[in-house]
């Protein structure tokens, strides 16, 4: 596997912490099979790799958790900020971010990803169950309940459309092109060989539009070219001079495959067992992600060799998930001793095999 010119070049950022600025140790990125793990500030990264279809961060939860991390949720903002901007810079229409946190976490960095572009899709509980809180509840001192809850939230990029000087959403767009060839809303129908629903779901002005499929999509822009008033040819055209091809239009909204049974709660315990990485009989690193879950997220957002970003990689869990599923991925991880653990980890990982991808499907 190559690396693109410049991957291993650059210098760690001004912005880390003195301690982690001094950890430079040689060589600082391990590469198997499509998958690049990197002992790197993840900002000197970005620009030089390839766009993601997936995004994972896992990165601070306001909880003093490693070198950098602020000691409360109120900073995370302000330490997300400058991540959020490239990560919106690098995406297409194509990318779906999973951005992991406490539930407080998250809502403090929500309005810096909706002001950067990102949109809500849904937010998924992992619910670790009452095996997490056991043994630490004493409920005469508590104040709250017990928490034994993270989020992992999905946004996705609106797709965005120049009309003149204005910039369209894929709905008001698509809606504009048709009504300025001049045809009747209606012989849209026609056009995609339906009685209805492509007027209904594909030129409506409100909640109820769909995303045209590739197909019905290239059917629409067809018979607008064909029967359009010649004079405002092409439509359906970005760059003006020839419509966008059925392809195109495929990579104008992020993937996704929804898995039979899977819904918006995640019952996993916490981690145990052999999966858990520990020195002796201490754990490693206490963020550490089950394989289950990251397997979960960039299966249902990707395809067999898409592009993973893990900006924030700890033991590199979602690395270890996109090689399993032959997908490729770029990892960064600041602290050398857990990038060390996560290149031994992703030296000894087995592809996942097509069974075990069906169970995944059920989980
Ligand atoms: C929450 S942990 C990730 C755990 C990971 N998901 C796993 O399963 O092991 C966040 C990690 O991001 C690393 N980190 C923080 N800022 C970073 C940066 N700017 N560049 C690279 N790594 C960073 C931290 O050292 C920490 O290990």
């Amino acid at each position: 596997m190559s690396l693109k010119k410049g991957e291993q070049s650059r210098l760690v950022s001004p912005a880390l912490p003195h301690k982690l600025k001094e950890a430079q140790p040689s060589p600082v990125v391990f590469s198997r099979d499509g998958i690049s793990l990197f002992n790197r500030n993840v900002m000197n990264l970005y620009d030089e790799w390839e766009e993601p279809v997936v995004i994972i961060s896992d990165g601070a939860y306001g909880l003093k958790g490693f070198p950098g991390d602020p000691p409360t949720p109120d900073g995370l903002p302000n330490w997300y900020k400058a991540h959020i901007a490239k990560w919106s810079e690098r995406s297409t229409p194509l990318t779906t971010l999973w951005f992991w946190n406490t539930e407080y976490g998250w809502a403090k960095v929500h309005p810096l990803l909706e002001d950067n572009g990102w949109m809500f899709k849904s937010c998924h509980i992992w619910d670790k169950g009452m095996a997490h809180a056991a043994g630490n509840s004493n409920t005469q001192n508590l104040s709250r309940l017990p928490i034994v809850t993270e989020v992992c939230v999905q946004y996705i990029r609106k797709a965005e459309f120049k009309a003149g000087s204005r910039t369209l959403g894929m709905k008001e767009w698509i809606r504009e092109e048709w009504e300025r060839t001049g045809i009747p809303l209606s012989k849209s129908n026609e056009a995609c060989g339906v009685n209805n629903a492509a007027t209904r779901k594909y030129l409506t002005k409100d909640h109820l539009f769909y995303y045209p499929p590739p197909d019905a999509f290239e059917r629409l822009v067809t018979y607008a070219n064909r029967q359009g008033e010649p004079e405002g040819r092409p439509y359906f055209s970005i760059d003006g001079v020839r419509p966008i091809s059925k392809e195109q239009w495929s990579r104008m909204r992020a993937k996704f495959h929804c898995p039979v049974g899977v819904t918006n709660v995640w019952r996993e315990p916490p981690l145990h067992g052999k999966e858990r990485f520990k020195l002796g009989s201490s754990v490693v690193h206490l963020n550490q992600k089950p394989l289950r879950l990251m397997e979960l997220t960039i299966q249902i957002s990707s395809d067999l060799g898409d592009m993973v970003w893990e900006p924030f990689g700890g033991l590199c869990t979602a690395a270890i998930a996109s090689y399993r599923l032959g997908r490729r991925c770029r990892s960064a991880e600041v602290v050398p001793r857990f990038y060390e653990l996560a290149k031994e980890r992703l030296a000894k990982a087995q592809p996942m095999r097509p069974h075990a991808k069906k169970t995944l499907e059920a989980f």
